[in-house]
């Protein structure tokens, strides 16, 4: 079948809700942000501190455009994918795109111990995910083909969702 591309906020749960689904849809599974770095050899914060998040965007529509091209494949995207306007259309166009709706306090609770991710190295997290989330959630909406408001965002949960909206 075509690309399914999983896309929300850092800390919805798109890796390891994705490595489930490809699992029990017998389907391949990459991560943008893991596929840049095996490509760069390179940590996410290193590509942010030299080429700034614009040179991030740039890789990341790369290898969007790069691993979409074969069908059977479950990915899971960066948080900001959804940014750059090539990427919406590219997203959709390859697959069916599902948003993982997952709310600001919960993600807050996910990644407030994370040092990974450059955008949330700032003195509020919290108010960063929210100004985020809400600059970004018209986008994710627009982009997706099925919406899972997953309330807490419980794994298992979202995949069992995923397979009623496909079937
Ligand atoms: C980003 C999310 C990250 C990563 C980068 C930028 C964002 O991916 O692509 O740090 O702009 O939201 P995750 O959503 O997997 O954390």
């Amino acid at each position: 079948m075509s690309c399914l591309i999983l896309i929300g906020m850092m800390g919805a749960g798109k890796t390891t809700v994705g490595k489930e689904l490809a699992r029990r849809r017998r389907m391949r599974f990459a991560d943008c942000d893991q596929a840049i770095v095996a490509r760069t050899g390179v940590s996410i914060p290193t590509i942010f501190e030299l080429e700034g998040e614009a040179g991030f965007r740039r890789r990341e529509t790369q290898m969007i455009d790069a691993l979409t091209r074969e069908p059977d494949l479950v990915l899971a995207t960066g948080g900001g994918v959804v940014t750059t306007p090539l990427n919406r259309e590219l997203m959709r166009e390859r697959g069916i795109v599902i948003y993982l709706d997952v709310p600001p306090q919960v993600l807050f609770e996910r990644t407030r111990h994370d040092r990974n991710r450059p955008l949330l190295q700032v003195d509020n997290p919290r108010q960063r995910i929210e100004e985020l989330h809400r600059a970004r959630d018209p986008l994710y909406r627009e982009t997706a083909h099925i919406i899972l408001a997953g309330g807490r965002g419980n794994p298992g949960n979202m995949v069992r969702q995923i397979e009623e909206a496909l079937a």
